[in-house]
């Protein structure tokens, strides 16, 4: 669908070359939060090529929807691209979506943790009138309305973090590894007790709280571990959200009553999730034991 749009050399040569200013958002979601705030925020971290997920997230778990006048929106992040055919490429997808926040900075794995504040900046600069806030990533599974399900039965405003914990980790000191940390880094032994940056999801005072702390915390290439930090600094604890795990880092197999109950499933292609979508609103009158 997108394809269609014929992307001439005329208008390649006019573009502007983006100018590096981290304040500026390059793109950003058509949406006035002070007339009709989401009660959810979905923000999917993607890059450039994930063209296919995004368009198969933007039809299943990701569409905007409105249950019980409650409103879930799915935005994605995405750093710059290194070449300024491919920024133009991200400008007429957000023309037509409008549903993508990019800011200037390159687009690697160990700038991950400014995708996520970029995405807590918006949140805080532009929708401070939502309700929570989910950051997760492109090959997962979400069941947006178990969460949201969840989210209103649990009750909590404010201060409140949940998603999958993780052990508490030590930093890896092998430099062969993609996880290596010097010491300069982090020179502690130990990780603050985090989650898993494959899915979380806060209140939205957090994404202010974090926003207007990760100012005065030293930058930390690891997105999970950095939000740990802020979280310490906050003195905000991970909480559960169900009695029963339902953040699934791991990847689940597909059974529409297994679905119905959790909150996210990994490693899910775009084709699987049209069909687990399809599967899951197939069956929505099924009885599950
Ligand atoms: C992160 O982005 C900045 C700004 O574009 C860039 O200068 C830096 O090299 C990137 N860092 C990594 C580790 O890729
Ligand atoms: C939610 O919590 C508030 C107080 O924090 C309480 O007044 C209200 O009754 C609770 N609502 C439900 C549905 O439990």
């Amino acid at each position: 669908m997108f394809k269609s749009i014929g992307i001439c050399s005329v208008c390649l040569k006019d573009m502007p070359i983006f100018q590096p200013n981290r304040r500026i958002f390059l793109e950003m979601p058509d949406i006035d939060c002070r007339k009709n705030p989401p009660f959810l925020i979905i923000l999917v971290t993607s890059c450039r090529d994930q063209i296919k997920t995004r368009m198969a997230i933007r039809e299943t778990w990701g569409k905007e929807r409105v249950v019980t006048d409650k409103r879930i929106v799915t935005f994605f992040l995405l750093g710059s691209p290194s070449h300024y055919q491919d920024g133009f490429t991200i400008m007429m997808e957000s023309l037509l979506y409008k549903d993508i926040i990019q800011k200037d900075f390159l687009d690697t794995f160990y700038n991950l943790t400014l995708k996520t504040l970029m995405g807590l900046e918006w949140v805080h600069t532009f929708c401070p009138q939502s309700s929570f806030v989910m950051k997760t990533d492109s090959d997962m599974f979400v069941n947006p309305l178990y969460l949201m399900e969840l989210l209103l039965k649990r009750n909590r405003t404010t201060r409140f973090f949940t998603g999958a914990l993780t052990m508490q980790a030590h930093p890896v000191r092998d430099p062969r590894s993609k996880w290596y940390v010097s010491k300069e880094e982090y020179p502690w032994n130990k990780y603050p007790p985090c989650c898993s940056g494959a899915a979380y999801v806060f209140s939205t005072d957090v994404a202010s709280r974090m926003h207007i702390i990760s100012k005065k915390i030293p930058f930390f290439k690891l997105e999970n571990i950095f939000v740990g930090l802020c979280l310490s600094h906050l003195r905000i604890k991970m909480e559960a959200l169900h009695s029963e795990p339902v953040f699934f880092v791991g990847r689940i197999e597909f059974s529409p009553c297994r679905y119905r109950r959790l909150v996210t499933s990994h490693f899910i292609t775009s084709v699987e999730m049209l069909l687990f979508w399809h599967g899951l609103e197939k069956s929505i009158d099924e009885e599950c034991p």
